[in-house]
């Protein structure tokens, strides 16, 4: 789904120097790029703490410590995100609540959320799926006004705003990922937490530190979760462009919205900045088979995500019995095409026109009410 070489062109060289001088610095843990790429990873995000971990996963779970969620906690979240936010959940002892989404976005569906509250509910896992922030003015004040705290999953928006602040923000604490897929993707697996809470921030530093604040001494119980310095020297090296490279994934994304018409569901609000971490469409019919004859095409693209949580195997007994049919429907029609910057608009081109052929020849739709420029075809 993603050409690394050709995102990484423009900064090659800088990488490849950054991974010369940190293997002949001879540091390799908790030295001066994890320090310089929090604190520059902080003031990117406008985010008061900012600490690194081994991966998003573990954000997440520092993240469920440091707001003191714990056994027998409810914690809502979307019934349609990856895995991980799930399994966050259950490692922290804490039973998943998982709730319906809108069908326009992906995203938590902020009427069912307030009507799956009970007294055992803590707190509210937001996810920010596929790069577009999940409705935060309306989950903060469902939170403000049962007592929950608001927590934020930001695996996949890494650079995206809502309501002129960047996501990972408006929450208690917020997660992120550097999976090389991810926008701010690293070089291997790595994660941070932020918040704007001293306490918090004390608590996730030292659990992911063998519950440890002074070499040797140690206060509880914690984790190995430590980023190494390459991936933050690399990392502070693809965080300087972020901007840019989110900037080329939106230009991306309006050719598609351009070339493309019915199948666009995902819509930004006005005081939302999406970063497009997937362009996703869904299909009214024939998923698979349009999917299968992409591929053979050579045209990369995925299901995110096949199996709602609330059908998998894993889970069965975990999270509450529920029924979620816009996860279901979803998770049949839904398309991720590809995104990566680098990407050029004759390519965006080329997959539209293959995909709307084949959703024509397997009678999906009508190739004149999908594009607007005839001259695809
Ligand atoms: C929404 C979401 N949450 C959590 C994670 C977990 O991140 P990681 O793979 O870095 O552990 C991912 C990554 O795939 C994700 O997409």
């Amino acid at each position: 789904m993603v050409d690394v070489p050709t995102w990484h062109r423009c900064i090659q060289d800088k990488l490849e120097q950054k991974a010369i001088d940190v293997l002949r610095s001879g540091r390799f843990v908790m030295g001066s790029e994890v320090a310089s790429f929090e604190q520059e990873v902080a003031d990117f995000l406008g985010s008061k703490y900012a600490i690194s971990c081994a991966s998003g996963t573990d954000a997440l779970i520092l993240s469920l410590h440091g707001a003191g969620i714990g056994p027998g906690d409810e914690v809502l979240t979307t019934g349609y995100t990856f895995f991980a936010t799930v399994e966050a959940i259950l490692q922290v002892g804490a039973v998943p609540v998982l709730v319906d989404i809108d069908a326009e976005t992906f995203n938590i569906d902020p009427a069912k959320l307030e009507r799956s509250i009970t007294s055992r509910s803590r707190a509210v896992l937001a996810v920010h799926l596929f790069g577009l922030p999940a409705p935060i003015g309306q989950l903060q004040s469902i939170c403000d006004r049962h007592g929950l705290t608001l927590l934020e999953d930001c695996a996949q928006s890494f650079g995206a705003t809502c309501q002129a602040r960047k996501t990972g923000n408006h929450g208690h604490l917020g997660a992120f990922s550097f999976f090389p897929s991810k926008n701010l993707g690293g070089f291997g697996d790595g994660g941070l937490v932020v918040t704007h809470d001293p306490e918090a921030a004390k608590t996730v530093k030292m659990l992911r530190n063998h519950g440890s604040t002074e070499q040797y001494h140690h206060q509880c119980k914690g984790y190995n979760s430590r980023l190494d310095e390459l991936q933050a020297g690399l990392l502070r090296i693809k965080l300087e462009h972020i901007e840019a490279f989110n900037a080329e994934r939106r230009q991306i994304a309006q050719w598609y919205r351009e070339l493309l018409h019915n199948s666009i569901v995902i819509c930004p609000e006005d005081d939302q900045e999406h970063v497009y971490h997937q362009f996703t469409v869904v299909l009214p019919s024939q998923r698979d088979m349009v999917k299968k004859r992409l591929i053979a095409k050579g045209i990369t693209c995925a299901v995110y995500y096949p199996v709602p949580l609330n059908k998998q195997q894993a889970l069965a007994g975990l999270v509450n019995e529920c029924k979620l049919p816009v996860c279901e429907w979803i998770s049949q029609h839904c398309l991720s095409l590809p995104i990566y910057p680098g990407m050029t608009r004759e390519q965006v081109e080329t997959v539209v026109h293959a995909l709307v052929e084949e959703m024509y020849l397997l009678g999906g739709t009508h190739r004149h009410s999908t594009l607007h420029d005839d001259s695809l075809c």
